[in-house]
């Protein structure tokens, strides 16, 4: 059975990501979408937040699953069996630390976690969960970024709209 981990922040859940996941369940058999639980930041959702989110927007999806992790995603990696990340590339701004991050994963695993890179698909080449954030932030909208469900929760958590 091939399967793999999604690692990321999900701050808040995009379509970009959503594009990813589905794309991603479509090559492996099982994949896990891992939300990094990061006490060194302040993360406008909570984990459990976050991963609710998560659970909602993939519960049509059945071979995706939802878990969050702490600490380093190759110690989560090894102790779950995986050994490929799926990561969404957006534009050439993102290789130089998605790069970073899959070689240093390749080095901290002794070789055993991979990174596999799906392109984003242009229509949301411009998306970011920050650029969301700012956007909500001032009452813009991000109806064309994030599911109706999420764009809710967003706005609730700057009391706007
Ligand atoms: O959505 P993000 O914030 O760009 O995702 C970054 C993420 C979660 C993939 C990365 O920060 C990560 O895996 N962090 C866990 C800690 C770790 O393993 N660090 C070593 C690799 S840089």
């Amino acid at each position: 059975m091939k399967k793999a981990i999604y690692p990321g922040s999900f701050d808040p859940l995009t379509f970009g990501h959503l594009d990813i996941i589905r794309r991603a369940a479509d090559i492996f058999d099982d994949i896990t979408v891992g939300v990094l639980d990061n006490h060194t930041k302040t993360p406008l959702f909570s984990i459990e937040e976050r991963v609710n989110i998560l659970k909602e927007a993939t519960k049509d999806m059945p071979n995706v699953k939802v878990e969050s992790f702490s600490g380093l995603l190759v110690e989560y990696a090894k102790n779950n069996g995986y050994h490929v990340s799926v990561r969404g590339l957006r534009a050439i701004t993102d290789f130089e630390y998605e790069l970073q991050i899959a070689q240093t994963n390749k080095m901290l695993s002794g070789g055993e976690l991979d990174t596999m890179f799906l392109t984003s698909d242009v229509e949301f080449s411009y998306l970011s969960s920050s650029g969301v954030k700012e956007i909500a932030s001032f009452g813009g909208d991000i109806s064309h970024c994030v599911p109706e469900f999420v764009a809710k929760l967003v706005y609730e958590k700057y009391n706007v709209k």
